[in-house]
């Protein structure tokens, strides 16, 4: 039996229409996860929500404990992780407010824990990660918005910086040379470990601003929180008809 999980980012420390009917504090080896697991339903599919910045909203993206949040979601039976995440768009389609769907990573950040096997081990282990995202679950999310006429890029690659700061515009000249197309701060370590523990994971990813270089000046955050809330419309929309069906 699959049991799908919502990690949600910023602009999502809720889901909307969710019956809550638990909410669970979970200690892990690796301390504590970011926030209680919500457990509920929409539609009668069961879910389990986790706030990846905390609630309230405190956790800096290189603060986030990434090691307890994947290993509470198995712990607590967990199969598939839908993580929702708002990005910068570097490529010209990648427009704030647009919905992605990445299908590969390249990870830049620095100094996070970022595996489960590091000790202990009785020898040595290495996981395959030639596609991050898993495709079933891209497909259903892909199939999902199709159905619902919302606009979508199918692909992309996904930088993750260190943060929390925004990049420099040089810095993401390199990227786009790189092959990113999109740049945030929380997909990495986090789509590996699921992928450590066996967990299928994919994500959405929410443009909410021109990377640094990518428009006139520099980056507003009051714009950003206006497409944050124009494009977690979308999101919602996505989410629960992908849980419900
Ligand atoms: N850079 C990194 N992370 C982000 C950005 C950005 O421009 N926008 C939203 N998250």
């Amino acid at each position: 039996m699959s049991k799908l999980a919502i990690i949600g980012g910023t602009g999502l420390s809720r889901i909307k229409g969710l019956n809550i009917t638990k909410t669970e504090s979970l200690e892990t080896p690796f301390g504590n996860p970011s926030a209680n697991f919500i457990h509920g339903d929409i539609n009668n599919k069961d879910i389990i929500f986790l706030a990846r910045h905390g609630n309230p909203h405190t956790i800096q993206p290189h603060k986030i404990n990434y090691l307890a949040n994947i290993w509470g979601l198995k712990k607590l039976g967990v199969t598939d992780i839908i993580a929702v995440a708002a990005v910068g768009g570097i490529t010209p389609q990648m427009e704030p407010a647009h919905i992605v769907i990445p299908d590969q990573i390249i990870d830049y950040s620095y100094g996070r824990e970022h595996t489960f096997f590091s000790d202990n081990l009785v020898t040595v282990t290495h996981i395959d990660f030639t596609f991050p995202y898993n495709k079933t679950l891209r497909d259903k999310l892909i199939q999902t918005a199709t159905h619902l006429k919302l606009s979508i890029s199918p692909s992309a690659t996904y930088g993750c910086t260190q943060g929390p700061r925004l990049e420099s515009a040089a810095e993401i000249k390199r990227m786009e040379q790189d092959g990113c197309d999109l740049v945030g701060m929380t997909g990495m370590p986090e789509a590996a470990l699921a992928k450590e523990m066996g967990i299928n994971y994919a994500a959405i990813a929410v443009v909410v601003n021109w990377a640094a270089g990518k428009s006139e000046g520099g980056i507003i955050m009051s714009e950003i929180e206006i497409y944050l809330e124009k494009g977690m419309e979308n999101v919602y929309s996505l989410l629960t008809s992908f849980i419900s069906n």
